[in-house]
C-alpha cells in the first residue's frame, strides 16, 4: 500500500515551461526542437570551455549527449528534477541551461544549477533563469530551500548568486570534483521562499 503524504507529493517537478520574454525555459528532451538539433547544440555547450570547468555537463570528459537527454526525461518523468533548457524566444536557438534538483524533498531543499552557451552571456539571462526557475520551485513546487554551489573561482557564477538573490553562507572544502578527480571548494549560497523576490 501506498501512504500519500500531502507535503511531499506536492514537490515534484512537473513539466512546463517558463516565459521570460526574450526567452523561454523548456524541458529538456529528446523532443526539444532546435535549430541545427538538441544533440549538436548540446555537444557544442559541452565543449565550451567555461562549461567545461564549472559544471558536471563537461567536466568528465566527452560528454553521451544522448544519455544526458535520456536522464533529464527519466528526471521530468519522476519529478525529481528539473532540467530546462533556456531557449532564444525568437528563434529557438539553445542559450542555456537552469537546472532544479530536490536533495531533500522532506524538508523542501532543491539545488539550483545553470550554464549559458557565450553568445548568451552578459545580458542577464542566467540571473532571469535562474530567479524564474527558483520562483516556480516555490510557488508551484513548494520549495522552502534552494541552495547553489559553485566553486571559490568561478566569480561569474557568485555574481549570478549575488544578483539572482541568494545570499553567500559559507565556504565548505573540497566538497566537489569539477572533472578531472580534484576536489574544490565551494561557495554556497541560499535563499528561502520567505525571502522576497524583488521582479
Ligand atoms: C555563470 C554564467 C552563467 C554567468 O553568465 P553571465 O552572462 O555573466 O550572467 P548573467 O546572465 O546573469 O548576466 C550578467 C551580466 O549581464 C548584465 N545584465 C544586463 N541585463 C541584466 C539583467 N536584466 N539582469 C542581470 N544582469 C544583467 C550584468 O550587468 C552582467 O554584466 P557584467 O558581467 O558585465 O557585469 C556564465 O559565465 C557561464 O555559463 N559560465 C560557465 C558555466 C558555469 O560556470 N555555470 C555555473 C556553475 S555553478
Amino acid at each position: 500500500m501506498t501512504i500519500s503524504d500531502p507535503a511531499t507529493d506536492r514537490r515534484v517537478f512537473r513539466p512546463t515551461v517558463l516565459d521570460l520574454g526574450d526567452a523561454l525555459l523548456r524541458p529538456f528532451g529528446h523532443g526539444l526542437d532546435v535549430p541545427g538539433g538538441i544533440v549538436p547544440a548540446l555537444a557544442a555547450a559541452a565543449a565550451d570551455p567555461a562549461v567545461a570547468r564549472w559544471t558536471p555537463l563537461g567536466g568528465s570528459g566527452p560528454v553521451d549527449v544522448e544519455a544526458y537527454l535520456d536522464r533529464c526525461e527519466a528526471r521530468w518523468a519522476d519529478g525529481t528534477a528539473a532540467p530546462f533548457a533556456v531557449v532564444d524566444a525568437a528563434d529557438g536557438r539553445l542559450c542555456g541551461n537552469a537546472y532544479l534538483v530536490w536533495t531533500n524533498r522532506d524538508d523542501g531543499v532543491v539545488m539550483v544549477g545553470y550554464w549559458l552557451l557565450a553568445a548568451a552571456r552578459g545580458r542577464g539571462l542566467a540571473t532571469r533563469a535562474a530567479t524564474a526557475a527558483t520562483r516556480w520551485a516555490v510557488e508551484q513546487a513548494d520549495a522552502r530551500r534552494i541552495e547553489l554551489y559553485h566553486a571559490v573561482g568561478n566569480e561569474d557564477s557568485c555574481r549570478v548568486a549575488a544578483r539572482a538573490g541568494f545570499p553567500y553562507e559559507g565556504t565548505l572544502r573540497a566538497s566537489y570534483t569539477y572533472g578531472g578527480g580534484v576536489y574544490t571548494d565551494e561557495h554556497l549560497h541560499a535563499r528561502l521562499a520567505s525571502d522576497p523576490f524583488t521582479d
